[in-house]
Order: structure tokens, then sequence, then C-alpha cells
């Protein structure tokens, strides 16, 4: 079971769950800004989640609303300077990930969470072997020898679906497609049994059909390994089939959270509303897109109140002053960052 709650801007820490405890990740008011010369960017304000294990979490949201970095925080890559944590706990396996140090921090990195990202391309080494480069994960963090290392990375080769494994274990990076490039990305994270997996946008850059694949492969691999999965996505089409919860972000705070089918029936926030309604469906065909209006606020000029409030159809004068709506409690599972989530929810029914 998962669920994210938390009042996002509230001083006070939300309380425990019974989610939370039995959780492979507990993220609590997580807080991060970056101080550049501009001035400071808030871009991850009060971040709340939970994920068990073998459990999917999808993490929506438009393009600047703070997915990544929340990831990025999560698995100790934050760009430091200019990105700083200010506040909050990541609880994984029962510590608080952000008060280990050093070589203690990447021991968890390299074996426990693993990342996997957009553009496999950039994120391969593209001058060594893709066998070489699986193979050094168990060469460095298991001491395997060379010759063995070298036949697991074949097997995990083949696990991930790349056809004639041995054959092309000698190959590079850039000798493969780019859905054979993701499924070697998939191999490297999973080379060493990690419990957790985050994937930010993993099939964004691959053609429709490779998409529904890659996807597919990765809801298997993460059944079968019963691992918690963080996947990260523009794409509400995608997250449908795979996930069993989402978390809609917008300027840096979770705005939503419900089981994946309730969301899609009845949105309990009129910025998850906004975004189904601007995806395709082939049971409205023919029908014009609805696309929200405007665009989201930069990080280091969020507006008061509700961050959502300039471009919002309900605005109201409550929505206009601080703090900004709290998670409210919108049935079981679900919170929504509104203070008309009722409303909104009953006009999706
Ligand atoms: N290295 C950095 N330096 C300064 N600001 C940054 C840096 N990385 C991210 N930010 C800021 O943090 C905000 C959130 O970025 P993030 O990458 O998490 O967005 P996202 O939700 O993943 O968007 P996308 O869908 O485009 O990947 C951005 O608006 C950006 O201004
Ligand atoms: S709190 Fe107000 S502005 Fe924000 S989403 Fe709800 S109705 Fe819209
Ligand atoms: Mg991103």
């Amino acid at each position: 079971m998962m669920d994210a709650t938390g009042a996002p801007g509230d001083a006070a820490a939300p309380a425990r769950t019974d989610a939370a405890d039995t959780a492979l990740l507990d993220v609590r008011d997580l807080r991060v800004e970056f101080r550049t010369r501009d001035g400071i960017a808030r871009a991850v304000n009060g971040v709340s989640y939970t994920v068990a294990p073998g459990q999917t979490l999808a993490v929506l949201g438009e393009s600047g609303s703070g997915k990544s970095v929340t990831a990025q925080a999560v698995m100790g890559i934050l760009d430091s300077p200019p990105g700083y944590v200010t506040g909050g706990e990541i609880v994984f396996q029962g510590r608080d990930l952000l008060t280990l140090r050093g070589e203690e921090r990447r021991k968890v990195r390299g074996a426990k969470m693993a990342m996997i990202f957009q553009d496999a391309l950039s994120a391969l080494n593209p001058v060594l072997s893709v066998g070489a480069q699986l193979g050094e994960m168990f060469q460095v963090h298991e001491g395997t020898s060379r010759k063995a290392a070298r036949g697991r990375a074949v097997e995990l080769m083949e696990r991930v679906g790349i056809p004639a494994a041995r054959a092309r274990v000698g190959d590079y990076p850039h000798q493969f497609s780019g859905g054979m490039r993701q499924r070697i990305m998939i191999a490297m994270a999973l080379a060493l049994g990690p419990d957790l997996i985050i994937a930010d946008e993993p099939t964004t850059a691959l053609d429709v059909t490779v998409q529904a694949q890659v996807m597919d492969l990765l809801a298997e691999l993460q059944r079968e390994r019963t691992m918690g999965l963080i996947l990260i996505t523009h794409d509400l089409g995608v997250v449908a089939d795979v996930a069993d919860t989402i978390a809609v972000m917008y300027a840096g705070r979770i705005v939503e959270t419900a089981p994946v089918h309730q969301l899609y029936r009845a949105p309990a926030h009129p910025y998850t509303r906004g975004l189904l309604d601007s995806i395709p469906r082939l049971d409205h065909k023919g029908q014009r897109l609805y696309a929200i209006k405007g665009l989201p606020p930069s990080p280091a000029a969020i507006p008061p109140g509700c961050p959502f409030h300039p471009r919002c159809p309900l605005a109201q004068d409550i929505c206009r002053t601080d703090p900004p709506p709290p998670l409210y409690e919108a049935g079981p599972g679900r919170a929504s960052a509104c203070h008309f989530w009722k409303e909104t929810l009953d006009g999706a029914r």
C-alpha cells in the first residue's frame, strides 16, 4: 500500500501512516532549493510520499514541477551546489539517507537503489562495450571474476530481451537501437538486485510501440523481483496499466495523490482534471482537446496561496491568499491540495 500525505507548506510534520510503517521508502516533507546568481529557486516544497516493496508510484506533472529534482535528492545525486536539501527526511529501509555520509551513502545508491534515465546514450559509457559495463558492476561490487562477470552480463541481457545476447555482449552502446539501449540501461539498473528503482521518463525518447514494450518489461521485472518502482512521466497514458498510485506534482508540491484508477475516473484537483482533459482518448474521437491555460510558475516566483490559482478555472478569493491549501483527505488513500476538492470530485463523477 502506498500513500502520499502531508500538507505542503505546513511547518508541522504530517502524521505517520500505516503505509509509512511498512514502507521501503518514506519521503517526508522534502524541500530542495537551488541557490543561483538570479536568486533562490524553490524546486521542491514539502513533498511526502511512500513506496512499499513491489509497488509502483507514478509521479506526474508538467515540465519544471520538481519530479526529477525530488528523485535526484532521493538517489543522492542532486547537483550541489547549486542544489541543497533544506528540509525533510528520506527514510529508506528504516534509515534517513540524509544523515548518511560519503561511502555509506554511495553503498546504498550502488546496491539498493538504481535509476533509469530518459537518455540511455548519454547514461552509458560510449567507449566501453555493454558487456564490459555490465560486467564491471559485478566485478567492482561483488568481486566476481572477469569471465564470470561476462557470463552474468549475457544472462542479464537475455533477461531484458536483447536478441543474440551472447553474440552482442562485445558491442558498443551506439550499435544498439534506442529501445535496445534502454533495455541495457534497465539491465544495468537491475544488476545488483536493487530494492528500489527510479525510472525518470524511461520511454520518452522511444517511439510508441517500443515505449509499450519497454514499459511492459519494466513492470514485469518489478513484479518478478518485488521491487519498489517510482515512475516519473509526463504521460498519463503510459502509467494507466502499470502504476498502483499516482502523485501529481505542481510547483514543487504534490497536489493530488490517489490509486490510479480512481484518479482517472474522477480527479479531485482541477490541475489533474486539466491534465486528464488534455490527453487524446479513443472514445472521444474528433473532439477538440482541452489545454490548461498559461504556464507553470518559475520556482523562483511561485504565486502566493494555491500555486495553481492563476491558471485555475475554479479559483476563488481564498485561493489567492496564503497559506497554500493543505492536502485534504479526499477518500480512502486519496488526498487533494484544493480547497474545492469536493466540488471538483463531484463535478467529475
Ligand atoms: N541544476 C539546476 N540548477 C538550477 N535550477 C535547477 C537545476 N535543476 C533543476 N532546477 C530547477 O528545478 C525545477 C524543477 O526541475 P525538475 O528537473 O525537477 O523538473 P521536472 O518536473 O523533472 O521537469 P521535466 O518534466 O522537464 O523533466 C526547474 O524548474 C529548474 O528551474
Ligand atoms: S485551491 Fe483554488 S485555485 Fe487551487 S486548485 Fe483549488 S480551486 Fe483551483
Ligand atoms: Mg525531469
